[in-house]
């Protein structure tokens, strides 16, 4: 394994937990990991960053902090943080969420993306950013306009950034993760049915047990991240692609 700095963001919960477990196991691996929940874990190879992502301001002032130069073969940016939003029809949301929404899962990791290129860009290391988007980028779903159009976004941010980028050694992919057994699943599935009408087909999922469980997705990510010179395209989905 390369003496990688891994830099993730929403590492307290849900899918970002299982990718941190999973890169702190790694050897000569250190994280960096910003949620606005602290996990307090007595790690020494884990620097934990409280901060609201949302806040574009305070994300600003942190800025510098996030991204150390040091002795490190691989920089590596996962920007897995997000939220579903207000699970509403067009005509019934709140324009508070939605420009919440928008900084966190589009805005934030365009900022950090941006950052993380500035910092690292005449160092010779590997470089990669991975944005988690989602089939949602590319499915409309009537209730998710916020969110769809934040992935669909992010989605088109990393194909850009990836051909910006490519001269200056940095790979950038946009993964879907499939649909994974979390938090933000277990709020999905208290929307109200008026105003989500494929509340069922995902009370299902979890019935029938078809989420995916977070470490193993995280485990794709790994190797994703571990074998990139393997993928060739931008746009990839976990669900696309086996562990050997
Ligand atoms: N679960 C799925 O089926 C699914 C499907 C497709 C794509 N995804 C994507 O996968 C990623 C992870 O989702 P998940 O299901 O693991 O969600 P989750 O369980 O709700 O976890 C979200 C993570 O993001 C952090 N976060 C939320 N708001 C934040 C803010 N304002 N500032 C900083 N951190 C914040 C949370 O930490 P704090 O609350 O401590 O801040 C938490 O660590 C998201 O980008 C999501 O869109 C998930």
């Amino acid at each position: 394994m390369k003496k990688t700095l891994l830099i993730l963001t929403g590492h307290s919960k849900g899918l970002g937990r299982a990718i941190l477990d999973r890169f702190l196991d790694a050897e000569g691996t250190e994280v960096i990991a910003i949620s606005r929940t602290a996990l307090g874990l007595k790690r020494a190879n884990l620097r934990e960053i409280q901060l609201d992502l949302a806040d574009l301001e305070s994300l600003g002032i942190r800025l510098p902090d996030i991204f150390p130069v040091g002795d490190f073969e691989r920089f590596v940016l996962i920007n897995n943080a997000g939220w579903i939003g207000e699970i509403k029809p067009v005509g019934k949301l709140d324009p508070g969420h939605i420009s919440k929404l928008m900084n966190l899962n589009l805005l934030a990791p365009m900022i950090l993306t941006d950052a993380f290129a500035k910092a690292y860009f005449p160092l010779s290391a590997e470089k990669l950013v991975c944005n988690i988007s989602s089939g949602a980028a590319y499915k409309p779903m009537p209730g998710w306009a916020e969110y769809c159009s934040s992935k669909a976004a992010l989605a088109m941010f990393s194909k850009v950034a990836a051909e910006d980028l490519a001269k200056n050694g940095v790979r950038v992919f946009s993964l879907a993760p499939g649909i994974v057994d979390t938090e933000m699943q277990a709020e999905i599935r208290t929307a109200a049915l008026e105003d989500f009408p494929a509340l069922a087909r995902f009370e299902n999922f979890k019935r029938e047990g078809s989420l995916s469980p977070p470490e193993m997705v995280a485990d794709k990510v790994f190797y994703l991240v571990s074998h990139s010179e393997r993928f060739s395209d931008v746009v990839q989905d976990v669900r696309d692609f086996e562990l050997p």
